[in-house]
Parts: structure tokens; C-alpha cells; sequence
């Protein structure tokens, strides 16, 4: 079973993403989708190190970032001195107020559930979410091939950085990218895990009482889904 140290692990090797642009546009569109007013009030769902929380907040977002692995905490802190960081399980209730928040982010997160705690987890953020306000989740699908993203991505990366750089960069941190790769087979292996099919999300979070604003996106070179609603 999966818990907070194989992702205390995992995150030794994740910041290595932020040189990825692929990962980095796709925090990009989620923020582009969310379309947060300046100085609202948002919560990251599954924060992790900060890498979404802090393009929210250089968005002039007030953000509130929850994740239950406190290692990924602290490489959020060491990013951010005042970040604002809610340790909890969001399989256990969220630990805030009804309609207390403009919007909610998610990245790469809900997948991570079975499908009941999904229900159970987006309900809870419908709960949370004021009246009109915008949620956006990015998750992988069910049929994300690691191998797919990881060359999609360099060449994506040559496009924008050039071959030498790409190059440079992957022979750099091919120890990293070597384990990434383990940990997300072991994710893969994870049977409680529930990846969603192509309009799953989108129908989980109308099950859940929210409005839909768009069709779903292919985001992440093809191998996740972005989906944007309203409560
Ligand atoms: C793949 S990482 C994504 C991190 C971040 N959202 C990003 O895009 O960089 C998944 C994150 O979900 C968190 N997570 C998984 N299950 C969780 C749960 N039940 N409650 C709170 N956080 C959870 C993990 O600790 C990890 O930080």
C-alpha cells in the first residue's frame, strides 16, 4: 500500500519536472483554465512540493495548499517561507468551512484514490467551494503510457529549449528520471487506484453536484485529462 513515504521518496526526484516544459505548460492551462480573480482565495488539493500553488500565487492568488506527506511540505516551504500548508488526508474530510473558497486547483492527485474516495473527496470539495466558483482537476488517463510522455516531452523540449539543452539536461538527471519511471509503474500497479477514462472526471465531478464549463482537454502531451466546472 501506497502512503506518505513512497511519496516522501517520490519527491526527492520530482522537482526535476520544473525543467520540463510539458509539465510546466500543463500547470500553465490549469491556471488558464481557473481564471482566479487577483486575491482570491484558492486551495491546491494535493500540493506537493508547491509547483501549481506558486504559479497560482504569482497570479496574485491567496492560496491555501493541503497534501498529506510532510516532505513535500517542506520542499514547498523551502520555496515559500509563508506559504500557507494544511497537513490532512483529503480521504478524511476536508478541514475548512462550507463555501469558504473562489476556486480549487488539482493536479495529478484524485487518480491516486479509489474510486468511493473520489466521490467521497469531490463531494467534499463541492462542499467547500463557494457558489459560482471554479474548479479545474488534471489527472492522467487510463491508458497514459509513461514512455509516450517522456518522449513526447523531449521532443517538445527540444522545440523549446533546443536539442543541446534537452540533451544536457536528460543525460544530467537520468538517475532521477530512471526512478520516476520505477515509481510510476509501482503507482501504475496500485489497484485501489482509479484512472480515469475519457469523460469519467468530467461525469464525477457533475455526479458530485458541479456544473461543467467546458468539454474535457487533452493536456500533459496527450496523456491526462483537464476538466473545468463551476458550483
Ligand atoms: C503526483 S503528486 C502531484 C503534486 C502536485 N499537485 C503537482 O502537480 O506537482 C500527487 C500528490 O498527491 C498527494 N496525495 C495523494 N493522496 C493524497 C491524500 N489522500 N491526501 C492528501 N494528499 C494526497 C501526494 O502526497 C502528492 O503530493
Amino acid at each position: 500500500m501506497i502512503g506518505s513515504d513512497f511519496w516522501a521518496r517520490y519527491f526527492r526526484d520530482y522537482d526535476k519536472l520544473n525543467l520540463v516544459p510539458s509539465y510546466v505548460e500543463l500547470l500553465t492551462s490549469i491556471c488558464e483554465e481557473l481564471r482566479p480573480e487577483p486575491n482570491s482565495l484558492v486551495l491546491d488539493i494535493g500540493s506537493g512540493t508547491g509547483n501549481l500553488a506558486l504559479q497560482l500565487q504569482a497570479r496574485g492568488c491567496r492560496v491555501v495548499a493541503l497534501d498529506f506527506c510532510r516532505d513535500a511540505m517542506h520542499c514547498h516551504r523551502a520555496k515559500h517561507d509563508d506559504a500557507r500548508l494544511v497537513l490532512a488526508d483529503l480521504t478524511k474530510g476536508l478541514p475548512f468551512k462550507e463555501d469558504c473558497f473562489d476556486a480549487i486547483a488539482s493536479n495529478n492527485v484524485l487518480y491516486a484514490l479509489s474510486a468511493a474516495d473520489q466521490v467521497a473527496a469531490v463531494r467534499e470539495l463541492h462542499r467547500v467551494l463557494r457558489p459560482g466558483g471554479r474548479i479545474v482537476l488534471a489527472n492522467p488517463w487510463a491508458g497514459w503510457k509513461p514512455l509516450t510522455l517522456y518522449r513526447r516531452s523531449v521532443r517538445s523540449s527540444a522545440r523549446a529549449l533546443g536539442w543541446g539543452v534537452t540533451v544536457f539536461r536528460m543525460v544530467r538527471w537520468m538517475v532521477p528520471q530512471v526512478r520516476m519511471f520505477y515509481y510510476n509503474r509501482k503507482l501504475a500497479k496500485e489497484s485501489h487506484y482509479h484512472y480515469f477514462e475519457p469523460d469519467e472526471q468530467r461525469r464525477l465531478l457533475e455526479t458530485c453536484g458541479f456544473r461543467p464549463l467546458s468539454d474535457t482537454k487533452w493536456v500533459y502531451e496527450g496523456q491526462a485529462l483537464l476538466d473545468c466546472a463551476a458550483k
